[in-house]
């Protein structure tokens, strides 16, 4: 076996996602690979380790201070935004606590459950267009269904509106979720996302609505030490590209298990297993995220049994890895969703911890239980799933049925 310390190249194409995670979880709990770019990193696979990591306060997100290569990197580097946008994805310590605070008041638990009724409405809708193909004819559930669900829901919940500004940000998002993205294409990527969101905050500003863009430029003008301009518009842009990708990620892994293999199905409708236990496994089995860039080491840290992450060294979180480690899950490449002890760190842990993960779950219930009452009879028109080409976003690049009525 290889050393820990001789660094793995991580598959740009994501093509064998698990399998890779397997080669790299057999390293050791932490590992070095080099992502685009040859920047290096360690990649922590084990659980237990990862999860203490992410409580650890010696364990920063914040690349301005504590990653001294940062300032190295080329202007152009593939994976730019995932480090530098000014909001609190990227930021540590009291930095963080103050741009988490002006959002997460959005995101409580009641305040998404009262979206139920929003978000059945979407679903609903979708699925009108969805039985809307001729009899016979194979749709495509990743684009007409999974993926327009929680862009609609995020899109509304910040006040995006007009199609086409939706529809170009959402493309943009893809690029971003890539990991075959050239330098070329994320320069001018960039530009245009900061356009078209420089755009939709001018918009509020003009006609102020009930929505987050609103609430949070009214914060800015009430006190501009909460919110700078940059912040607020690199806030908008995480809530929007994390308030859909992933989801979509979750929704289409769990349809396409299970049109694989019917008996989950089965025990649904028996009431063995609740679409509340398929969505958790679902995030257990196939991580949305499966490896997420950057946490930098504010000082030494030795892993217990493994090496010792030195100060300013860089991380990557291996989801993937963890919610499957032989160690923890004896039988964790098996999607059972009536497991004992459906753990896994696909939201993360500690003060990052996902802020949408109440409303991911809501939707993903929703739209996997309504796709499925509808079409009873749904048939797989797959053989071999694509791959999104990424090693960060864990997802299909299509997912084809048959949507059969129930009546046919
Ligand atoms: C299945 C769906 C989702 C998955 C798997 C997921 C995963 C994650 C993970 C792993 C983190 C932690 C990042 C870290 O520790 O570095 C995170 C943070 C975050 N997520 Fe999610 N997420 C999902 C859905 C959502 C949704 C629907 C929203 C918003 C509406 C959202 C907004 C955020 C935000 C704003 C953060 C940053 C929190 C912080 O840094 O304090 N996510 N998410």
């Amino acid at each position: 076996m290889e050393p820990s310390t001789c660094p793995y190249p991580l598959d740009p194409t994501g093509r064998e996602l698990h399998a890779e995670a397997a080669r790299l979880s057999a390293r050791g709990p932490t590992t070095r690979v080099s992502l685009p770019g040859d920047v290096e990193a360690w990649l922590v696979t084990d659980p237990v380790v990862l999860r203490s990591l992410f409580a650890d306060t010696r364990v920063s997100k914040d690349p301005h201070r504590h990653w001294p290569g940062y300032r190295d990197l080329p202007a152009d580097w593939p994976l730019h935004t995932w480090v530098s946008m000014r909001n609190m994805f990227n930021s540590h310590g009291a930095d963080h606590r103050r741009l988490r605070a002006l959002i997460a008041p959005a995101f409580t638990a009641r305040r998404i459950r009262d979206l139920r009724p929003h978000i059945e409405s979407i679903t609903a809708g979708l699925l009108d267009e969805v039985a809307s193909a001729p009899p016979g004819v194979a749709v495509d559930l990743r684009a007409h269904f999974a993926n327009p669900l929680p862009v609609a829901v995020i899109s509304s919940l910040l006040g995006i509106t007009g199609r086409d500004a939706l529809d170009e940000m959402r493309g943009l998002v893809e690029l971003f979720f890539s990991t075959t993205t050239t330098p070329e294409q994320m320069v001018t990527g960039m530009e245009t996302l900061y356009r078209l969101f420089g755009e939709h905050v001018a918009a509020r500003r003009r006609n102020p609505a009930d929505d987050l863009t609103s609430d949070l430029l009214a914060m800015r003008d009430e006190d501009g030490t909460r919110l700078s301009d940059g912040e607020l518009t690199d806030t908008l842009m995480l809530m929007f590209s994390a308030g859909h990708e992933t989801t979509v990620n979750l929704i289409g892994h769990a349809i396409a298990e299970l049109l694989t293999e019917p008996r989950h199905l089965a025990s649904l409708r028996a009431g063995e297993v609740s679409w509340e236990d398929v969505v958790e496994e679902a995030l257990r089995w196939q991580a949305p995220l499966a490896n997420l860039p950057l946490r930098f080491a504010v000082e030494d840290i030795a892993i217990p049994g493994g090496d010792t992450i030195r100060a300013g060294e860089p991380i990557v979180a291996g989801l993937l890895a963890a919610n499957r480690h032989p160690a923890h899950y004896p039988d964790g490449d098996l999607f059972d969703p009536a497991r004992a002890d459906t753990a896994h760190l696909s939201f993360g842990h500690g003060v990052h911890f996902c802020v949408g993960s109440q409303l991911a779950r809501l939707e993903a219930g929703i739209a996997l239980s309504a796709l499925f009452d509808r079409f009873p009879r749904l048939t797989a028109a797959f053989g071999e799933l694509r791959q999104r080409p990424s090693f960060i976003s864990n997802g299909h690049v299509d997912l084809f049925a048959i949507p059969t009525p129930a009546e046919a």
